[in-house]
């Protein structure tokens, strides 16, 4: 298989867990290089589902090498919580097979705290996972942060937890009037985890450019989606971390010139968790209909995810800006029952057409969908394996939804399992 970038094109959740579960049957390593457990993918697999939310989803395929790359900002507790309910399922049981890079940054239990902090104690919530993303980020590019190698390092990693309790316990102390933490407490929880980690942590941009060199085939996993990115997201809606496909490259130290092909994920409507702006959002009974039918509460918070039709402005530009060749589309059989479809193809504010998303988050709020109506299916589609055996309608949609996107949609999901798959176009062998 060629080296595939895998990303989300909307809002996250798009199924991306399903799909690299997927595709890691054809390749030799799976990466994560960005984000952390603010994720949450979900694979179905041996009559089980399982959530990953820190380690790739690569990991059930025996055999497969999985990383957690330079970029991802790294929770030692959730990590070791994930390797434990992995074991117990019978799945890792060599571990030489997983790698955490050294460079990684730390998420300590202050940043956790003061996520959790701001989105309570401020006005302006953003609907965060409460995992300590942004603070965590935060300080690695304040250049405060702790890397995973800092842990190996007594002395280091201590002088460098004091050093960062004293700003973290003023703002947790003085400002939000909240208990602040202990030194020792911290320095002890994770000094037990060194023992745990230590297996596990490595030069994991000397391991990926040994295994590009050898010709053996990497899939980099998207975390998140690309609306929700830093820079190209809906600001300050959006997670810390960039998500896009440009992203690959400094999040796991592999050149440009090695990633072959970026595939995009996308559901065959729109979801969103936490707020911000969603113009073809439903808050009627339609957009319950497709919660209901597609299981929409988040992997991570348990949170109803908010619903709405396929919005193709917002993802037309996440094509552009990832340079997506091909398309995985995902749940279509969670539109089974309705009467029409309506995919969105432009948004209007006032008399203005907009034909991309406008940067600014404002005005975005205020836009309103243009829809394009398509006749729905009526027909059981869960499970289908074949395209020739989709409803004629359906297949309408789904070759309406490649001309708008002028992508071609490689892939179908038709349930959350493995098998429930049809596969136009077997671009990653
Ligand atoms: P990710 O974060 O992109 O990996 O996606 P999540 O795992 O958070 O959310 C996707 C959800 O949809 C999971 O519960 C999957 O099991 C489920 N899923 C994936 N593909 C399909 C599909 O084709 N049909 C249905 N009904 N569910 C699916
Ligand atoms: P996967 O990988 C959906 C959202 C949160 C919030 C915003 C910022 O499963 O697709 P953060 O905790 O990152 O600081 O939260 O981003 N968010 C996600 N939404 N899927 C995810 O991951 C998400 N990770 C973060 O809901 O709106
Ligand atoms: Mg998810």
């Amino acid at each position: 298989m060629p080296n595939l970038g895998l990303i989300g094109i909307q809002w996250g959740d798009e199924g991306k867990g399903k799909i690299v579960d997927l595709l890691s049957e054809y390749s030799d390593v799976v990466v994560r290089f960005q984000g952390g457990a603010n994720a949450g993918h979900t694979i179905v697999a041996d009559g089980r589902k399982i959530i990953l939310h820190l380690i790739p989803s690569g990991i059930l395929r025996e055999g497969k090498y999985c990383v957690i790359g330079n970029g991802v900002v790294f929770d030692p507790e959730i990590f070791i919580k994930e390797i434990s309910e992995l074991k117990e399922l019978g799945y890792l049981q060599d571990d030489s097979r997983l790698l955490v890079s050294g460079a990684a940054h730390l998420i300590m239990p202050y940043h956790k705290k003061l996520d959790i902090l701001r989105e309570t104690k401020s006005k302006e919530k953003i609907g965060t996972t409460g995992r300590g993303i942004g603070p965590a980020y935060e300080d690695k590019m304040g250049r405060s942060g702790i890397r995973v190698i800092d842990l190996f390092n007594e002395e280091v990693f201590r002088e460098k937890v004091k050093r960062n309790l004293e700003l973290k316990n003023f703002i947790i102390r003085e400002y939000y009037g909240e208990e602040g933490f202990n030194l020792d407490e911290i320095l002890e929880v994770y000094g037990s985890y060194r023992a745990v980690l230590k297996k596990y942590v490595n030069d994991t941009v000397t391991f990926l450019l040994n295994c590009i060199s050898e010709g053996k085939s990497v899939l980099f996993e998207g975390a998140q989606g690309t609306n929700l990115d830093i820079d190209h997201g809906t600001y300050p809606y959006v997670t810390s971390s960039n998500t896009v496909a440009g992203n690959i490259m400094s999040g796991s130290g592999v050149p440009p010139s090695a990633i072959h092909r970026i595939v995009g994920v996308c559901k065959a409507y729109t979801t969103r968790v936490g707020e911000g702006p969603f113009p073809t959002e439903l808050k009627d009974e339609t957009g319950d209909t497709m919660r209901e039918r597609g299981a929409e509460y988040g992997a991570t918070t348990g949170r109803p995810r908010r619903c709405g039709w396929f919005d193709a402005v917002a993802a037309k530009r996440a094509i552009q800006i990832n340079g997506i060749s091909n398309l995985c589309l995902t749940k279509l059989d969670v539109l089974d029952e309705f009467e029409e479809i309506k995919i969105c193809t432009k948004y209007r504010l006032g008399d203005k057409l907009y034909e991309v998303p406008p940067i600014d988050t404002y005005t975005y709020e205020k836009c309103l969908p243009v829809y394009e109506k398509v006749k729905g299916w009526k027909v059981n589609t869960k499970g289908i394996r074949e395209y020739g055996e989709l409803p004629e309608e359906a297949r309408s949609y789904i070759e309406r939804l490649e001309k708008i996107l002028g992508v071609k949609i490689s892939i179908i999901s038709t349930g959350p399992d493995r098998e429930s798959t049809i596969v136009r176009d077997r671009f990653f062998e």
